[in-house]
């Protein structure tokens, strides 16, 4: 109560002062202190409208008291990124949503009335050319992936229905083109800090990358080798568009020294450090003005610009102002549904690859419309592939949610993406180690804690919550059974561990409060094993002690299921539930758990396991299957894709029917039923899917390549392969190539063979070449369409 006093005590000054202006002047820079006098504003217009001068002195008490209330209610506004309409989420994408569904429930379970949004960026030229492909409108085409991010969101507990997300929003929604032509408009009028025109018309000439969905300056993209071809995007590995047209511009150089004052003054506005760093110095090089409009004969897939149709606006313009249309600015709609003084600032989390936006142009916007900047923007690191490598739809390495939501618990991969991933830092993502991580802290740890005492308590207990305390004369005997007779003990431990996960939690370091919480597991095993309730039920003397051991257990699996809510909802509940307990972990608060609250004589629920353990060797299989499934129906099979758990009539939408054709998807083999030419009938000779996909074939293009001395079969060749570093292979070709004619080849690698030496280099993978005629002359494997460094081949 008192934490919540001081931070709405702005807000309560301002009310009382029956005046914002006057407490505003009191008390300059307090957070959040302009949505809170906003809110004071409000609360104290609406009251003086509804009751008359007289009547409100009269009653002045109880309003006051009433609206002080209110005021007290504390508000959190989350979101996520807005994901591109063009294609399918993966476990990147659903990874964000996890981690703000975690904090947004954690918000709730606090007592704080909180709204999450996620939602869809629906507009501009990736849409409108992912729809053209695809034989749609772009409104077709976002509805599309719409259909599939709700039948995902919902099958992964992430959506209203399941607790999750308040609003899906979606930037073609008319209350969403109402409210951010307002914030044009009020761009358009404003200043910048330095005086001049925030917005104003000029000529923009450049390259922009249609993924990005950014302009890209000359360290942002590859040049091409040969120089009639247009250069390449760094992240995508896609073909730019030239751009020379008419647009408006932000003023955003103006705004340097603003957004490095806001970043000094508010040291928590971006995190984590090492981000906030990033942008600093992002900034202090120097910034450019924004171009933030197309022409509409380019692109026409877009909010028009206020007043100039011919204009569209800029993608990220529309979609940053999502953030804050969707709870009403701008729009009558959104803001009597939701309220925008109610819920800003947010707090934003992003991945990194999208901070600049977020922390740099959005900042600078809202500077200009003269909005509050949000509560904070929170940049988490990227899921990489077990090589290392970002997951992408255009290399082809994505983990799919199909496939995810088939074989595991929504819980699990919760628990997974939380605990294995540090957040903040780039992690590998792996089925075999979300296997063990299942199976070890799940399955064998919390849930085999809970197992284990829940029947202790049914067989020795008649299924009823054991007494607590032991009488002074029990004490002698159960220290006698070596068992610890001071129960603060464990409470002290459980009670630390819970504030200390409460705190990591609150720094975004999920992985460290779950290694507090599972402390908590290992301090509550060991206290069961040391005191070998099987043997005290021998014992009838050791009656109290052997209760109290199992009190003091389930004492913890109480904290632990209440603790954990916002990580795994199910599993927490289900938890909660076989304790016998009736009321919900969602509405306890963590901070408020008090020792001994667990009732004795409670009868406990019906034992099952939490997280039944998985078969790692059937499930790995039955993973490649699948995926060799998916591949092997090739892009044509698009709406007959396994669905996994995801249920629904429609049909289901596919990556490979919303991505590019061009963009690096490579049609798989078809599995065939029949012999190859070589093989007898019986199959001999042949090897399973899973064999050929034990190889790592990869696209690759030869950065450099030079003969060796004294060794003339041999090239020394580097070949970018899309990771960090080119790989250095040594090919004997040398016979049949010259080097020169090599550089900017694009070539097929085996990027999984064991490193060897020879004479003195060491050889990195191996590329593919024909063997033709007898001499064996190689001729390297090659593509006739362009495809991406690092593409798989599958
Ligand atoms: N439409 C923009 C965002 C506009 S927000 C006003 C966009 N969309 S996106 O579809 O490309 O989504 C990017 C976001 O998806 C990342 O910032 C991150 O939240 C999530 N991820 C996509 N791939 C990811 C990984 N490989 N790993 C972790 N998160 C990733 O950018």
């Amino acid at each position: 109560m008192i934490r919540r006093l001081r931070r709405n005590r702005f807000a309560v000054e301002c009310f009382l002062a029956r005046d914002p202006r006057v407490a505003e002047s009191a008390n300059p820079g307090l957070e959040g202190g302009t949505a809170l006098r906003l809110k004071a504003a409000t609360i104290h217009e609406t009251a003086t409208r509804i009751c008359s001068r007289d009547f409100l002195r009269l009653s002045c008490r109880l309003v006051d008291r009433l609206l002080f209330a209110y005021l007290l209610m504390e508000t959190f506004y989350v979101t996520t990124p807005i994901y591109y309409a063009n294609s399918l989420p993966h476990l990147g994408h659903l990874y964000t949503m996890i981690v703000a569904d975690t904090i947004a429930r954690q918000k709730r379970q606090q007592g704080i009335e909180t709204f999450f949004l996620t939602g869809t960026d629906e507009h501009g030229i990736n849409i409108e050319r992912a729809a053209q492909r695809n034989n749609r409108t772009p409104k077709e085409q976002a509805d599309y992936v719409v259909s599939y991010f709700k039948k995902m969101t919902a099958a992964f507990g992430l959506d209203t229905e399941h607790g999750g997300y308040n609003i899906f929003m979606r930037t073609t929604e008319p209350f969403h083109y109402a409210g951010v032509s307002e914030f044009w408009r009020r761009v358009a009028k404003a200043k910048t800090p330095k005086g001049r025109d925030a917005l104003y018309k000029g000529h923009y000439e450049g390259w922009f990358c249609a993924a990005c969905a950014a302009y890209k300056t000359e360290d942002e993209y590859a040049k091409p080798a040969n120089p009639d071809e247009p250069p390449t995007c760094l992240v995508h590995e896609t073909k730019l568009d030239r751009v020379s047209e008419e647009s408006y511009f932000f003023r955003l150089s103006d705004y340097d020294e603003a957004l490095l004052n806001l970043y000094e003054s508010r040291p928590e506005f971006v995190l984590p450090d090492v981000r906030r760093n990033e942008v600093r110095s992002f900034v202090q090089s120097g910034l450019q003005d924004l171009s933030v409009s197309r022409l509409r004969t380019s692109v026409s897939w877009g909010v028009p610009v206020p007043d100039d149709p011919t204009h569209t606006m800029y993608v990220w313009f529309d979609a940053l102002t999502n953030y804050i249309t969707a709870i009403g600015f701008g729009n009558e709609q959104q803001q009597r549904a939701v309220g925008f003084e109610k819920f800003w600032p947010a707090l934003h989390l992003v991945g990194k690859d999208i901070l600049r936006f977020h922390a740099v142009y959005w900042p600078a916007f809202l500077m200009a419309a003269e909005v509050e900047q949000p509560r904070a923007i929170v940049a988490h690191g990227m899921w990489l592939d077990p090589n290392g490598r970002k997951m992408s739809k255009t290399i082809g390495n994505t983990i799919e949610l199909d496939v995810l939501n088939k074989h595991f618990s929504t819980d699990a991969i919760r628990y997974f993406c939380l605990r294995d991933m540090v957040f903040g830092q780039d992690g590998r993502f792996g089925y075999e180690n979300l296997i063990d991580r299942t199976n070890s802290d799940l399955a064998s740890g919390l849930g085999n804690l809970s197992s284990r005492t829940l029947t202790m308590i049914q067989r020795y207990c008649d299924g009823r919550i054991p007494q607590r305390n032991i009488s002074d004369e029990g004490l002698l005997l159960a220290k006698r059974a070596g068992v610890d007779t001071d129960e603060a003990a464990v409470s002290d431990f459980v009670a630390h561990a819970r504030d200390e996960f409460i705190r990591h939690f609150d720094k975004f370091a999920f992985s460290r409060a779950l290694e507090e919480a599972w402390g908590i597991v290992a301090r509550v095993d060991k206290m069961i094993s040391d005191a070998k309730p099987w043997d005290l039920a021998k014992d009838a003397s050791q009656r109290q002690t052997l209760n109290a051991v199992l009190y003091r257990a389930a004492e913890s699996l109480r904290w632990l299921s209440v603790l954990l809510y916002p990580v795994m909802p199910n599993a927490a509940r289900n938890a909660y539930a076989q304790l016998g307990l009736t009321d919900d972990p969602s509405k306890i608060h963590p901070g408020d758990l008090k020792w001994g609250e667990l009732s004795e004589g409670v009868e406990t629920g019906e034992i099952k396991p939490l997280f039944p353990r998985i078969d790692k060797a059937k499930t790995m299989e039955e993973i490649e299957n699948q995926e060799s499934g998916v591949r092997s129906q090739g892009p044509g099979a698009a709406e007959t894709r396994p669905s996994g758990r995801v249920q629904g009539s429609g049909q289901h939408a596919t990556e490979a029917d919303a991505v590019p054709s061009t963009a690096g998807e490579t049609p798989a083999l078809p599995v065939k039923k029949e012999a190859l030419p070589g093989q007898n009938e019986t199959g001999e000779g042949l090897i399973e899917i899973t064999d050929f996909s034990k190889i790592d074939l990869r696209v690759g293009e030869v950065r450099s390549a030079e003969r060796i001395p004294k060794a003339d079969k041999l090239l020394l060749i580097t070949v970018d392969i899309g990771e960090e570093k080119s790989r250095q292979i040594l090919a004997g070709i040398a016979q049949y190539y010259e080097p020169e004619k090599l550089v900017g080849r694009k070539i097929v690698v085996v990027a999984n063979l064991k490193p060897r030496k020879l004479r003195g280099y060491e050889s990195q993978g191996m590329l593919l070449a024909a063997s033709v005629g007898e001499e064996g002359k190689p001729v390297i494997a090659t593509f006739a369409e362009d495809v991406p460094n690092g593409a798989r081949l599958k």
